[in-house]
């Protein structure tokens, strides 16, 4: 039977299927036996896979369902034992027939694996710290990466020292760094993840935003004199980037009475010396490594910095070297397949109880979602399944309080990674705070698990004091489902090291949900129609005159905004 997408989608029983009118590639998911094999065993079992039974049945099912990593810098637990499955589920999802370990082998060879574009994807190669040889067109790598990062190293040296100067001779004491997107998102959650590890350096300050305010509110609290700026752009077009810059370079000339800075320099006004390249090998979102990454290296010093890419390397090798079963992010990633496209979950929350984490979410929501946000297969054909979910998340346990009642008693599911350091970077009050932090976190996880039976409902409301009607009347409120799925990761403390580790580990199973949907993971035409059309609107807003060359909703609103322009 041929059903329209839409109603597919919505139509939860149907597993992986959304069937659609042309034809699917033979590389879709929905084409691969195994896929068929589980899909099988989803409409035939699913409904009786029950957490609360699984644990109760086997006492070892943590030890079963969880890997700790070894890293250089303590240890990462990834306790994925509260997830609807069973060994028979895992061993399905970790079919080799996706090919993941031969397109790790691609990336990591410098193959052009960003089909769209003809481009490598060698983030990796920014943290290759044994700086073994990587090869695109025939071309080792590595000597330019390490060429930029001795670059970096030498000037975050000079600032942070002193002895670079602003106009006037005064050193360094802001940093802001202009940028959006990937050249914006990946310092900005570094920068506030590490900030402890920032003594002696620059504060940083982040404008994105082509909203006027946010250059308008950073600069009134900046000193022109003091004040270092970073351009962060990958391709140095993008509109709110250029536009922000050149309101900066407007800002600083007006104090500035010596320009002689600016008259030397080319196009825009920066000397070609105080460029950091990075190449088209490096996706957006995939760029805090590299010179994009400066913002980092000055806020927390170069030392850092280099640390945060030998974590990052760390988990690196372990992606590349680990079998599937054991592969953290391979795991992160099947796991994600399961929900997305047998129990048709729309999103994936990411929790993170660390308030230094708290871009984390934010951050993932680009890498994620302009990663894995495609339907079409590299054949050209459109998928019949879902693809990348919705990214969202905030901090706990402010979470707890603002959304968690859905996630638990809501009518979606909503698989949740949590994550904790063990360590607190502030242990105040003898660490109370972060024993409260950590109780919260282990009892949401447990609690989503478990749920809370009409039974045992039943017997709190008694004990409150309510008997007969009372008690059935608020009894069907009370109850939890439970068996709502969530992944535990915990590491010992939020270090540069283990940040590098954490990040590389999401970039990971992106790239592996990427393989199993068989999209490129590493274009993003989808953000260009919306640039597009505002090039073409913005020359229409500069005077009075009626618009009428879009649709009646553009041309209604445009009509509206002209009239209260002023
Ligand atoms: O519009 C999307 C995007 O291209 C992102 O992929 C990128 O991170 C961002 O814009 C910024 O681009 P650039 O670094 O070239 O200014």
């Amino acid at each position: 039977m041929l059903i329209k997408v839409d109603d597919a989608i919505t139509e939860a029983s149907v597993g992986l299927s959304i069937r659609r009118r042309q034809s699917v590639s033979n590389m879709a998911l929905t084409n691969d036996p195994n896929y068929k094999k589980l899909e099988q065993w989803y409409k035939a079992n699913a409904g009786s896979l029950n957490m609360r039974d699984m644990f109760e049945e086997d006492k070892d099912r943590f030890n079963k369902f969880s890997t700790t990593l070894q890293t250089d810098d303590g240890d990462i637990l990834l306790d994925f034992s509260k997830n609807l499955i069973n060994q028979e589920v895992l061993t399905m999802l970790l079919a080799k027939s996706r090919g993941v370990e031969e397109a790790r082998e691609k990336m990591f060879s410098g193959e052009k694996i960003n089909f769209t574009e003809g481009r490598a994807v060698l983030h990796v190669a920014l943290r290759n710290r044994s700086n073994t040889p990587i090869s695109v067109d025939g071309k080792d790598v590595m000597p330019e990466v390490n060429r930029v990062l001795d670059k970096m190293k030498a000037f975050c040296h000079r600032v942070r020292s002193g002895e670079w100067k602003g106009f006037s001779g005064k050193s360094i004491s802001d940093v802001v760094n202009i940028g959006i997107g990937g050249s914006d998102l990946g310092p900005l959650m570094v920068t506030e993840a590490l900030k402890p590890y920032s003594a002696g350096g620059p504060k940083v300050w982040f404008v994105s935003n082509i909203d006027g305010t946010h250059m308008a509110k950073t600069l009134a609290q900046l000193n022109p004199e003091t004040t270092l700026f970073i351009i962060a752009s990958k391709t140095f077009t993008t509109q709110e980037t250029i536009t922000n810059a050149e309101s900066a370079r407007d800002w600083l000339l007006q104090t500035a009475n010596d320009v002689s800075p600016f008259v030397k320099v080319k196009d825009f006004g920066i000397d070609t010396e105080n460029m950091f390249e990075f190449w088209d090998w490096v996706g957006g979102r995939y760029s805090l490594w590299s010179a994009i990454g400066l913002s980092i290296a000055l806020h927390v010093g170069f030392e850092n910095f280099e640390q945060l890419l030998s974590g990052a390397h760390w988990m690196d090798n372990h992606f590349r070297s680990t079998p599937l079963d054991q592969n953290v992010p391979v795991l992160l990633a099947v796991l994600g397949v399961w929900y997305i496209n047998f129990f048709q979950a729309e999103t994936h929350a990411m929790l993170p109880y660390d308030q230094y984490m708290h871009r984390f979410a934010a951050y993932f929501q680009q890498g994620d979602m302009e990663s894995n946000g495609k339907y079409i297969t590299k054949d050209g054909t459109r998928v019949n399944y879902h693809t990348g979910p919705i990214v969202w998340g905030e901090p706990g346990t402010n979470g707890q309080h603002a959304f968690y009642q859905l996630i638990h008693q809501g009518t979606r599911m909503i698989p949740a990674d949590f994550l904790i350091p063990a360590q607190s970077q502030h242990p105040i009050r003898d660490n109370l705070h972060h024993k409260i932090l950590v109780a919260n976190f282990l009892a949401q996880t447990e609690a989503l698990m478990k749920g809370k039976t009409a039974a045992e409902a039943r017997k709190e409301l008694e004990a409150g004091g309510l008997t007969g009607g009372a008690v059935e009347k608020l009894l069907p409120h009370k109850v939890f489902e439970g068996n709502k799925p969530s992944n535990s990761i915990v590491f010992k403390k939020l270090s540069p090291f283990v940040l590098g580790a954490l990040v590389a580990m999401y970039e990971h199973k992106i790239f592996v949900q990427g393989v199993m949907w068989d999209i490129n993971s590493y274009d993003q035409w989808g953000v260009e129609l919306g640039k597009q059309l505002a090039k073409k609107i913005e020359p229409e807003l500069k005077d009075d005159s009626a618009v009428t060359s879009h649709d009646s909703s553009t041309n209604g609103l445009i009509s509206f905004l002209k009239k209260n322009f002023a």
